[in-house]
């Protein structure tokens, strides 16, 4: 089964070919370097690079794939959620080609293309995570935190393509916060590296930051987000009305560095406390699934190893759980992901959509 993916909903334009859930091919052009000028996405900027590079990067995914189109079983593409513009490119594209060389064409929801993206198999000599290396994939139920610039959910998953969602963010989303928190200190876009990396130098206990009281399984991180901005205006003694793209002037490379870390720490904590308290309410779930941007922390990424690892741990009685975090290369946005997702739903016996109806959404529920 060889399946062509396109993704283009936010800020990457991107097309693979997978044969059987292997990369072929993988090309992401990122749009990183346009908006790090602006220090965020412009939707209708990002809408218009995609239609600039959304066919060369196709046809350099079949260069490097080395197939013809007569050997493409299917087609996948994002159709939702994302920006609305960036989502048009790219389902219009798979569309067209779907109709054009009269292929299968799959619609596939942005966060199942996530969270299964822990299921890739990379070509071996790139291999790179823990999963990967030893062939093995999450088993079922599992249960998964996706976190991305757009979205904070828990998931369980009873078996593929089943989705409930558990537990969501009432306000920010992860990534999100993350990019604010950059901004308030000066750091560049993206927020999430920038922060990761200025983090690996500072203290991550100097500033004390609140959890919120969210109730069951629920986010919450505009608070976080207001403690960071509050510390740094108190920190640089200015008052709650001094301007917050002026505070970087004031901070030093040493409290930028321990702003970082305590707050990553902070988001890490309440990120995983959330995780376990799911374990414990889902004592079923054999697997533990990263999904999304922000699953690229090195730190959060630490923290679960050592709060997950140990069926000694008193937090976890009973439970052994497996730990899977998608590669390095996947955990952004990318199309293998996408192709990933269509092979489970093409092996699940969900029908192709018809491409002349396709229509996209800005936001909808995984399901
Ligand atoms: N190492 C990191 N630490 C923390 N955050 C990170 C890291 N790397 C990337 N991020 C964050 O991940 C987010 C981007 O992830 P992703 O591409 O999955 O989001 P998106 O596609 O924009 O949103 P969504 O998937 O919800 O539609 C950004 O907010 C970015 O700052
Ligand atoms: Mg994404």
């Amino acid at each position: 089964m060889i399946i062509l993916a396109i993704e283009s909903s936010c800020d990457e334009t991107a097309a693979a070919i997978l044969k059987d859930g292997e990369i072929l091919s993988n090309i992401v052009v990122s749009q990183i370097d346009i908006f790090k000028t602006y220090g965020g996405v412009i939707p209708e900027v990002a809408a218009r690079s995609h239609l600039e590079a959304i066919l060369p990067v196709i046809d350099k995914a079949f260069t490097d794939a080395e197939i013809t189109w007569n050997d493409i079983d299917a087609i996948a593409v994002t159709h939702t959620p994302g920006l609305l513009g960036s989502l048009l490119i790219g389902t219009l594209t798979a569309r067209t080609l779907a109709i054009l060389h009269d292929k299968p064409l799959y619609a596939v929801h942005h966060l199942k293309s996530h969270i299964y993206s822990n299921w890739i198999k990379e070509p071996s000599s790139t291999a790179s995570s823990q999963s990967q290396k030893d062939e093995t994939f999450p088993t079922f139920p599992l249960l998964s935190l996706v976190i991305s610039g757009g979205h904070t959910q828990i998931i369980y998953m009873k078996e593929h393509n089943s989705f409930e969602i558990i537990g969501t963010t009432l306000d920010d989303a992860i990534g999100e916060c993350f990019d604010k928190v950059a901004k308030i200190l000066g750091l560049p876009y993206p927020g999430g590296p920038s922060v990761a990396k200025a983090a690996e130098k500072g203290d991550p206990d100097r500033y004390k930051f609140p959890h919120p009281r969210i109730e069951g399984l629920n986010f919450s991180f505009s608070g976080l987000k207001t403690a960071v901005l509050r510390t740094v205006q108190k920190e640089c003694g200015v008052g709650i009305d001094f301007p917050s793209h002026d505070l970087k002037n004031l901070l030093n490379e040493k409290q930028i560095a321990d702003f970082s870390a305590s707050f990553q720490k902070t988001a890490v904590d309440i990120l995983l406390e959330k995780v376990a308290q799911a374990k414990t309410e889902h004592p079923d779930a054999k697997s533990i699934v990263f999904a999304g941007g922000v699953s690229a922390n090195s730190a959060l990424r630490n923290a679960a190893k050592k709060k997950f690892a140990s069926s000694s741990n008193d937090n976890m009685p009973n439970n052994t759980v497996a730990l899977f975090f998608p590669s390095h290369m996947f955990s952004g946005d990318n199309a293998a992901m996408v192709a990933m997702a269509a092979y489970y739903e093409i092996k699940s016996g969900i029908p192709p959509t018809d491409p002349y109806s396709l229509d996209i959404s800005p936001r909808s529920a995984i399901a």
